[in-house]
Formats: structure tokens, sequence, C-alpha cells
């Protein structure tokens, strides 16, 4: 079985890489990244000699649709599995245009190929990850399911949203075999030190101010970097057709406590400054389909 996984280079994608390739060892991976300033090749170096040869990295756009019929001819593709994106959110206030080329006109091309040579007998599954920020904001209580409504509000969660939708149109309007994950904020190795631990811990140790946005009481749920791979893993595998599965850690913080914590652990006292706006709260909550690993 072979799949391809786009933004594998990234810090979600290249961790399923290595997830996929030790826990299926007879599967392959052909891994599509742009390499944008979030992508980095060497978030791939551990792969093993054997895993090597289980897995080819190809340079370039999930727009590009004249490389994604030349990856299709070459390779028998089982699946796909879509995390490549633009993903921070104040990137997507200062430059909006990018989010919707690559996350909705990116998504679009990708599901479009994956429909002309979709094989109704096989039914390859087409996996887009998603966020929890397509939800918008919660009150101080209560959790996000999977009916909650679509409220998004930055460029970036409106990208996402609308490229859900994008799946969700290609399955009712095709029948594709398509699933949705929404998942919480995450942490682990080899982050981008734009996101808020990387970057809390970055900035205590070069003796620099904690940024936050306003008090810093807003909530986000934290789930371990791997333990999404899982989940992902399992939607893939066992995933209904046209269903959205929400991920979650249960494991809600304030900001606030984050970067505090965070300056503690390294023995600093920097100063948490105000950034302005943000979304206020994202707590992911159970409903029947939530995928919540419980061993992070
Ligand atoms: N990091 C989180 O906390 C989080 C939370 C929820 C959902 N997500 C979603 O998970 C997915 C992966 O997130 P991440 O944190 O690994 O992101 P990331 O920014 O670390 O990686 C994205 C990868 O996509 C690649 N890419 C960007 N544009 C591309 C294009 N046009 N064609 C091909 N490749 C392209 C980049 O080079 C990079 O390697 C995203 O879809 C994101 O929206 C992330």
């Amino acid at each position: 079985m072979t799949i391809l996984v786009t933004g594998v280079a990234g810090f979600i994608g290249s961790k399923f890489v290595y997830y996929y390739l030790r826990k299926y060892k007879d599967r392959k991976i052909i891994g599509l990244d742009k390499l944008t300033y979030a992508g980095n090749l060497d978030n791939l170096s551990k792969l093993t000699q054997e895993e090597k040869k289980r897995f080819v990295f190809i340079k370039g756009d999930i727009n590009d649709r004249k490389l994604l019929e030349e990856i299709y001819s070459k390779y028998e593709i089982d699946g796909i599995i879509n995390f490549a994106a633009e993903s921070h959110v104040d990137r997507s206030i200062h430059d909006p245009g990018i989010f919707v080329k690559t996350n909705v006109l990116g998504t679009q091309t990708l599901l479009h190929v994956f429909k002309e040579h979709y094989d109704e007998r096989k039914k390859q599954k087409f996996l887009q990850i998603s966020t929890d920020e397509v939800y918008g904001a919660l009150g101080p209580t209560g959790y996000f399911t999977e009916e909650t409504p679509l409220d998004p509000h930055s460029p970036y969660s409106a990208s996402k949203a609308s490229s859900d939708l994008i799946v969700k149109a290609y399955h009712d309007t095709y029948g594709l075999n398509t699933n949705i994950t929404r998942c919480s904020n995450k942490y682990g190795p080899y982050q981008f030190p734009e996101k808020l631990i990387p970057l809390m811990i970055h900035n205590a140790l070069n003796h620099k101010e904690l940024p936050v946005y306003g008090d810093g009481k807003q909530i986000r749920d934290w789930l371990y970097v791997e333990d999404h791979c899982k989940a992902i893993d399992l939607v893939f595998e066992k995933g209904k057709s046209g269903e959205v599965y929400n991920i979650g850690g249960h494991n809600e913080k304030e900001n606030i406590e984050i970067a505090e914590r965070l300056n503690g652990a390294v023995g600093a006292t920097r100063a948490v400054v105000d950034m302005g706006w943000i979304d206020y709260s994202h707590q992911i909550g159970l409903s029947g389909k939530t995928v919540s690993p419980n061993y992070t």
C-alpha cells in the first residue's frame, strides 16, 4: 500500500511519516511538500535506511495539478492525507491571500486529482487535516463537538473552514470516501518557533518578553503530536466516509499558565506582555465520534 502525504516537512506531517512507516512495515509514503518557511527536511533526517526505502520525497505545491498527475501516473496511490497548509494565525492576518491559495485552492486541486483517479471498488480515502479553530471561540465553559456550527474569525481559520466545506462537497457530490479531522493545539519536538510553546521557551531562554494576547486567559486544549498521529491513523483506517472527527486531549490550559509554567521551568522571570486580539477559547469535547487519545 502506498499513500500520498502532503506537508511532510512540517511539524505534524513529519511526525506522521515516522509514526506510519514504523507502524506499517509493508507500506510506502510518497511525501509532497513545497518547503515553505515552515517546511524543513531535517525534520525527516532520522529515518532509518530501511524506512528511506519506503519513503519518496517530492518537492512541490499541492496547487500544481500537472505534478499531481505525474505522481499518480508513476505510483499507485491508495489514499491521501493532506497536512499541507499555511498554518500560522498571525501570518494570516498580515497576508491572507496565500492562506486562500494553499488551504482552499490547493485542497481543491488535490481533491480534484484524487477524484479523477478514484476507484469505486477500492474506495481510497482522502483525509483532510483541519483544526478546531474552524469552530471559533467558546465562552469560559463548554466544548466543541462535531455538530458545533462553523464560526471562523481569522483568515487562517476561515481558509481551513472553507477547505473543510470543499472536502464535504466532493464527498456529497461525487461520493468520494473522505474524512476530516479537527484537532486542538499540538506540542512536541521541532515545532516551528512561532507557535506558542516553542516561542515561550525560546524567549524565556533568551531573556526576552513572553508575548500573550490580552490578559492571556484564552483557553487552549493541548495534545502531544504523536498522540495526534495515532488518532489520524485511526481515522484514516477506520473513519466512516463523510464523517468529521474532533481530536482533543482534554488538557485545557490558559495561555498565561503555559507562559508562566515555561518561565518557571527554565528558571526565568521574563515579563508576559500583551500582543492584542485573538479568539478566546478552544476546547474540544466528547461527542459520540470525538477521538480522544487517552495515552497523552
Ligand atoms: N500545529 C497545530 O497545533 C495544529 C492544530 C490543528 C490543526 N493543524 C493543521 O495540521 C496541519 C499541519 O500543521 P503543522 O503544524 O504541521 O503545519 P506546519 O506549518 O508546520 O507545516 C505545513 C507544511 O506544509 C507545507 N506546505 C505549505 N504550503 C504548501 C503547498 N502549497 N504545497 C505543499 N506543501 C505546502 C510547508 O512547507 C510545511 O512543511 C495543517 O493543515 C494545520 O492547519 C495544526
